[in-house]
């Protein structure tokens, strides 16, 4: 009897230690040393990006990180797209800061491979972290609506909410070091990334800004960037811009050892 309950004992902390390993895992994927995969607007090789099943297939692929960028509904509603306009990636027309939430829902999102309409939603913010934010980490990118600062308190708000503010589980992005800063002064604890347009790389400007994280694209990327950063302690994430160049950019950023990647195809990447 005593050495069943030994044995029953050992079992059930053998489970904790498990399930307290795979938290750590999970929510500290910069602590791995490894270069980290993003994916970039979910698997958008696989299903049109931004969708919940773009984001589906890239946490079944398991990836370290969501890569989602914002926009703003006309009624201050937090969704997941890229563009301005949404006539790139579904059946409507038009700025998304002209519709509610309600109205975006109504359109379907379309394909930018080959044109065909899916039957699936542009995703709130809100919606992706519903499905996701027990499981994914997410690498989220906020920009200035109008000239306005006014999406970083709303995310913050939601990150609060969904109590992913701590231990790596997000990282945010932006072009703009306006936003950057904003979100410093709200949530000082989040690692941030700075990103630069291609062809906009300024060393100094990363340097000197001091964010943990610059965001290249990659052919703006060399060994001597890399190394600056690395020295000045700042790690280095790079994007892509021509998927025809992609993979073969990727192989050239593994020899200068760069961070991480916000990939578009993420099975190659897993493979590097
Ligand atoms: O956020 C990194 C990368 O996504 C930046 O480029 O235009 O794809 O958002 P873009
Ligand atoms: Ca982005």
């Amino acid at each position: 009897m005593k050495k069943g309950y030994i044995i029953l004992t050992l079992l059930i902390s053998l489970g904790f230690a498990t399930i307290a390993l795979a938290i750590t895992e999970r929510n500290e994927p910069m602590a791995t040393g490894k270069p980290l995969i993003i994916a970039h607007r979910g698997a958008n090789d696989r299903f049109p990006e931004h969708t919940l099943m773009a984001y589906k297939i890239a946490s079944k692929d398991g990836v370290d990180y969501l890569e989602i960028d914002l926009r703003m509904s006309k009624d201050g509603e937090l969704v997941a797209m890229h563009d301005e306009t949404i006539n790139r990636t579904t059946n409507g027309k038009g700025r998304v800061s002209d519709y509610t939430l309600e109205e975006l829902k109504k359109f379907n999102m379309v394909s930018t491979l080959d044109h065909k309409i899916v039957a699936e939603e542009i995703p709130s913010l809100r919606e992706i972290f519903d499905s996701f934010s027990n499981t994914e980490n997410f690498y989220i990118e906020t920009r200035p609506v109008n000239h306005q600062l006014v999406m970083e308190e709303k995310v913050i708000e939601l990150l609060k909410e969904y109590h992913l503010l701590n231990d790596q589980r997000v990282v945010l992005q932006s072009f703009s070091t306006k936003s950057l800063e904003k979100i410093k002064s709200i949530a000082p604890n989040i690692p941030l990334t700075l990103l630069f347009k291609k062809g906009k790389f300024d060393l100094n400007k990363a340097i000197s800004l001091n964010f943990p994280i610059v965001g290249i694209e990659s052919s703006d990327v060399t060994h001597r960037i890399v190394e600056k950063l690395h020295n000045n302690g700042i790690k280095v994430h790079v994007y892509f811009t021509n998927k025809k160049t992609q993979k073969k950019e990727q192989t050239r950023m593994k020899e200068f050892q760069v961070d991480g990647y916000f990939t578009d195809y993420i099975l190659y990447t897993k493979e590097l």
